[in-house]
């Protein structure tokens, strides 16, 4: 039985076979454990002679099981720590980090500028009244521009705003009447727009409005150029070209020199030169008067301008859709921008 037994013990390299070999041995139905038992047939002089003998072999094999069992603990922990081990010297993993959206750097960029100059951020809702959105603003019922085709209407008096301009007049509006204003109201819009690259219905814009006693033109001239100048660069020139806006009067749209092709024939600059950038005018005296303020002692100014555009022209994206579908690959670009 010894020698058999240290045999198998020898060749064994699983502990759950040690246990079997235990149990076969000196199990209770064990080969080692009915020799001890069947001790009491044997006579009186042969009983200490095998049990000498039984119980050294109980003895040897109890250590060699045990001795085996605590090499195979052994290697059992070897094998754990090295599946364990970590590699301090291995380089790290690089986590992804997110950053501010390229339109969100722009527009906080023309909040700075403008805060810069005295002016404070002021915001508006989206969901806006048929009177803030168009009629305080001097575009009564029957004016074209809040054609059907144009808004979103939500019911005949509630709409998505179209513009950020009814800003001006809630904000005039809580003022009474004798404060000057100097505000700025960046927020999204929504027009009823074929999506292509330049057209989105839902943009962002940039509101401005001055209001006080003596603002002229001329004020209004001197800001958006300096605006201009810390945008683009103090290479760039601005004009204003008459236009129209029901809420401003007169009205202009401003231009900016073009600079991406030296000023003529790329797809940007086109053949003049000269690149559009917003709508501005002198307050009309009925938006003033409508909010509460005297047109004959306060004049204002208003301006509007679209942050994806300048944004375009800033960094070169030629498609507005790029702002919204949100392809990390692009927005990664302007993380450092
Ligand atoms: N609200 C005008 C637009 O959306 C822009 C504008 C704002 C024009 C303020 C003049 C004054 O086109």
């Amino acid at each position: 039985i010894q020698s058999e037994t240290l045999e198998k013990i020898k060749h064994t390299n699983d502990m759950k076979e040690l246990q079997q070999i235990r149990v076969a041995i000196l199990g209770k139905k064990g080969s080692l454990t009915s020799v001890l038992r069947g001790m009491g047939k044997l006579s009186k002089e042969e009983r200490p002679v095998v049990g000498e003998i039984a119980n050294a072999v109980r003895e040897t094999i109890t250590a060699a099981i045990d001795d085996k069992n605590k090499k195979l603990e052994q290697v059992a922990l070897e094998a754990q720590l090295e599946k364990e081990a970590i590699d301090v010297t291995l380089p790290g993993r690089p986590v992804q980090i997110g950053g501010p959206h390229l339109l969100t750097k722009i527009v906080e960029e023309i909040e700075d500028l403008f805060i810069g100059m005295g002016f404070e951020v002021r915001e508006g809702p989206e969901v806006e009244t048929d009177y803030y959105n168009f009629e305080a603003l001097n575009l009564p019922k029957d004016h074209p521009a809040r054609d059907m085709q144009d808004s979103f209407y939500i019911t005949n008096e509630l709409l998505l705003r179209t513009h950020t301009s009814p800003v001006q007049a809630r904000t005039m509006r809580s003022l009474d009447g004798n404060q000057p204003v100097k505000m700025i109201c960046p927020g999204k819009v929504y027009r009823r727009d074929t999506d292509d690259a330049t057209h989105s219905h839902q943009f962002t814009q940039i509101e401005g409005l001055l209001v006080d006693k003596n603002v002229r033109m001329s004020d209004l001239k001197g800001i958006l150029d300096n605006f201009a100048k810390k945008m683009f660069g103090n290479d760039r020139e601005i004009r204003l070209r008459p236009s129209f806006f029901p809420f401003t009067e007169p009205s202009v749209e401003m231009d900016i020199s073009c600079k991406v092709c030296g000023g003529k024939g790329c797809s940007v600059c086109k053949k003049t030169g000269w690149i559009e950038i917003l709508g501005a005018g002198m307050v009309h005296p009925k938006v003033l008067e409508m909010a509460g303020y005297n047109p004959k002692e306060y004049t204002g100014f208003a301006f509007g301008m679209g942050p994806e555009r300048i944004a375009m022209l800033k960094y070169g994206v030629d498609d507005i859709r790029q702002f919204y579908t949100n392809d990390i690959r692009f927005l990664k670009q302007y993380h450092n921008a």
